[in-house]
């Protein structure tokens, strides 16, 4: 993909966004108190399953990882977001999602009003980065989804969107393309779950990203049917946008 489709992706993400921070702005403080809900036993937790990943030696990927990247975000999500696993940049950093599919993902975010330092938390399925940025093998997947079952039973988050079609087999058991999959709302530890798009595969074929802003908008949709803060936030916008 040319530097100037990688531009035009990021412009119609940052144009939704700024079509949605007016609606957004009033309620963002109601947000800062999602973390705080979180209850002791959450966070504890949450620092346990990020403290084994890092010390973890379960299957080979560990042996050439410079870090293992738990996840991060707030610890009472609205929305967990569950990509394949680390890259290059993630391996540097201890982070997920910091390199272009990284920011391409805060984009898509925040068009709905979403963010990992206000009411999101990423996560991958496999902890550290398969060499090459090959895909991970079923025994990798098989040993260390695991800890996001954890993460998923302590963050509690009210939906979470699998990206791509690895997590999205992974969590559900499912095969086949994440053209196919993505869209329609199914059940993941009994709360709901969206697939849609890797922002990577976005990257490489914009053609795409109209389909995954039908995405974000159902993802909006719903948020506002289950959380009556994000409902306020957002009506301007939703309203405004037919969402
Ligand atoms: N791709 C992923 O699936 N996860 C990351 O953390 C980064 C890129």
């Amino acid at each position: 993909m040319t530097g100037t489709q990688k531009n035009a992706i990021a412009r119609f993400f940052d144009a939704a966004a700024a079509a949605l921070s007016t609606g957004c702005r009033a309620a963002r403080a109601v947000y800062d108190f999602k973390d705080d809900a979180a209850p002791a036993e959450a966070q504890a937790a949450l620092e346990k399953i990020a403290a084994e990943v890092r010390a973890c030696r379960a299957c080979k990927l560990c042996e050439e990882r410079r870090n293992a990247v738990p996840g991060e975000g707030v610890r009472r999500p609205l929305v967990l977001v569950v990509g394949e696993g680390p890259g290059a940049d993630e391996d540097a950093s201890g982070r997920p999602f910091v390199g272009p599919a990284g920011k391409l993902l805060d984009q898509m975010l925040s068009s709905i009003g979403l963010s990992r330092d206000k009411n999101c938390f990423i996560a991958n399925i496999v902890k550290c980065r398969p060499p090459e940025n090959r895909e991970p093998e079923a025994n990798e997947t098989s040993r260390c989804v695991g800890y996001l079952e954890r993460q998923t039973d302590a963050l509690r988050p009210l939906v979470i969107v699998s990206t791509g079609r690895t997590s999205t087999g992974t969590l559900l058991h499912m095969g086949g393309g994440i053209r196919r999959l993505r869209g329609s709302w199914k059940t993941y530890r009994g709360i709901p779950l969206l697939p849609t798009f890797h922002p990577s595969y976005l990257l490489r074929d914009p053609d795409q990203k109209r389909l995954a802003w039908e995405d974000m908008k159902s993802l909006c949709r719903r948020l506002a049917e289950l959380d009556p803060a994000y409902r306020a936030q957002t009506a301007a916008l939703r309203a405004g946008r037919n969402i």
